[in-house]
C-alpha cells in the first residue's frame, strides 16, 4: 500500500493514474454513444435501453461510483501534475524551446478539462436530474423524447457540438499521452499511434455529434 502511495507522488506514478483513468473514461464515452445512437432506430429502442440499464440497482451505481471516481483521480492528478512542473519550470530559455514541441491539443488540455467538467454537470441536470431551473423539456423515463425535445433548441444542441469539438481535442491529446505512459515512444510507432488517436477521438466524436445535428435537420422527429 505504501509502495503504491510513494509510485503516486512520483510524475509517473501521477501519469499513470491519469492514463488508466482515462482509458476508463474513453471506455464510458465509447459505450455511451454507441447506446445513445440507438436513437437512430426509435423511441422504443432507446427507451428500453435505458430501462435496461437501470434495471440493477447494484451494476448501475457501481458504474457510476467507478466512473465518479475515476473523474475526481484523473481531475486531482492532472491538478498535482500541473503544480509539480510548475514548480520546476525551466529557465525561460529552455520554456521556449518546450513551447515549440506542443501541438495545440496537448496546450488547450488546460482549458478543454474544465469545460469538459463544466459540461458533465450541465449534463447530468440536463438528462439524468431534469433540473428544473434549467427550463428544458424532460420526462423522467422518457429518455427519447428528451433528447429530441432538449436538442431542438438549438442553442442548447450547439453547445452539444461545441463541448464535442472540445471533447475531441482532450480525446486526441489525451490518447497520444497515454502511449506515451505506456513507454511507446519511438519516431517508428509515432504514425501509428497519432492515427489509432485520431480514428478513436473520431469514432466517438462524430458518433455523438451526429445526434443533434440529426435532430436540428429534422431527421429525427
Ligand atoms: C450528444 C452526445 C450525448 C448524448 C445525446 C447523451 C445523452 C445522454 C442521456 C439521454 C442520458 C440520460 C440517460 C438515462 O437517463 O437513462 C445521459 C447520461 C449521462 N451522460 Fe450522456 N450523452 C452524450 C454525451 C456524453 C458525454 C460526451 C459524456 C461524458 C463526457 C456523457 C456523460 C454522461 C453521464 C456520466 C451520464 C449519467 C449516466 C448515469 O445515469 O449514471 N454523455 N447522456
Amino acid at each position: 500500500m505504501f509502495q503504491v502511495l510513494d509510485f503516486y507522488k512520483t510524475a509517473n506514478g501521477k501519469k499513470v493514474v491519469m492514463a488508466i483513468t482515462g482509458l476508463i473514461g474513453f471506455g464510458f464515452v465509447l459505450i455511451h454513444m454507441l447506446g445513445n445512437l440507438q436513437v437512430f432506430v426509435g423511441q422504443e429502442k432507446l427507451d428500453d435501453y435505458a430501462k435496461l440499464l437501470k434495471s440493477s440497482m447494484p451494476i448501475l451505481w457501481g458504474a457510476r461510483l467507478t466512473l465518479i471516481g475515476a473523474v475526481v483521480l484523473h481531475v486531482v492528478a492532472s491538478w498535482q501534475l500541473a503544480g509539480q512542473s510548475e514548480d520546476a519550470r525551466p529557465v525561460p530559455y529552455q520554456k521556449k524551446l518546450q513551447k515549440r514541441k506542443s501541438t495545440f491539443a496537448s496546450h488547450s488540455m488546460r482549458w478543454t478539462g474544465p469545460l469538459l467538467l463544466m459540461f458533465i454537470i450541465y449534463h447530468l441536470l440536463h438528462f439524468t436530474i431534469g433540473w428544473k431551473t434549467l427550463n428544458l423539456p424532460f420526462i423522467e423515463g422518457a429518455v427519447y423524447s428528451n433528447v429530441v425535445n432538449g436538442f431542438k433548441l438549438w442553442p442548447v444542441a450547439a453547445f452539444y457540438i461545441l463541448c464535442m469539438l472540445a471533447l475531441s481535442q482532450h480525446l486526441y491529446h489525451g490518447i497520444w499521452s497515454l502511449f506515451q505512459t505506456l513507454g511507446v515512444n519511438h519516431p517508428r510507432y509515432n504514425g501509428l499511434i497519432r492515427a489509432v488517436a485520431a480514428l478513436g477521438t473520431a469514432v466517438v466524436v462524430i458518433g455523438n455529434i451526429s445526434i443533434p445535428v440529426a435532430i436540428l435537420a429534422g431527421y429525427i422527429k
